[in-house]
């Protein structure tokens, strides 16, 4: 069973041992380096601990962490947003997962008062990542044309919305 727990620091060595991914890291942010050290991680839960308005969970399958999903408070008069990230780790790739913890983020997400709207943004490329989004009701609203360079590479980045339903 794919649950949300909140972050503990004894699941360091193990998001330590999934993150060191190149192929985790390929559409993800800077913050996920290749090759992925126990120091990367300690700098992560640092994030964490300074970023109290965000959201930071542990995807577990059946008590055991595979991944990590994230929702994150958006400048002014974007407050009533959260962008929502996710990873899992490759050894559980393609089994559903990252769906059904997608779809338990959203009702996080909507049970936050004043959260109306969530945004996902995505890498071109990553299909994989789109079929997620878009088997949990979300909507591609638009995409910035060469916002992305990782690795030397310059991608476009899809925006994905879902809005809550009245
Ligand atoms: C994106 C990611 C979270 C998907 O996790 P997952 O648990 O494998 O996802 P699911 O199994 O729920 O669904 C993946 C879907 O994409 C499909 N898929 C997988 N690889 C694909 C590819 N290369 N091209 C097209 N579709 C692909 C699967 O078949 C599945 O679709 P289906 O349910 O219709 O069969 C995972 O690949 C990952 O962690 N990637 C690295 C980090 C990342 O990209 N995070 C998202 C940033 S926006």
């Amino acid at each position: 069973m794919i649950a949300l727990r909140n972050l503990d620091v004894q699941d360091k060595p193990e998001i330590t041992r999934l993150m060191n991914s190149e192929n985790v890291s390929r559409y993800m942010t800077d913050r996920v380096p290749f090759p992925y050290t126990l120091s990367d991680c300690d700098s992560f839960f640092e994030f964490v601990k300074n970023t109290p308005n965000d959201f930071f969970f542990a995807i577990t399958l059946n008590n055991k962490v595979i991944g990590g999903l994230g929702l994150h408070r958006q400048p002014l008069n974007s407050s009533h947003v959260l962008e929502l990230g996710y990873w899992i780790g490759e050894e559980y790739w393609n089994k559903g997962y990252a769906s059904e913890a997608v779809k338990l983020g959203i009702q996080k997400a909507f049970s936050v008062e004043g959260i109306t709207k969530i945004i996902a943004r995505v890498y071109s490329g990553n299909s994989a990542s789109d079929k997620v989004l878009f088997k949990n009701g979300f909507k591609e609203e638009g995409f910035l044309k060469e916002h992305i360079m990782k690795r030397g590479k310059v991608y476009d980045e899809k925006i994905f919305g879902l809005i809550k339903p009245i």
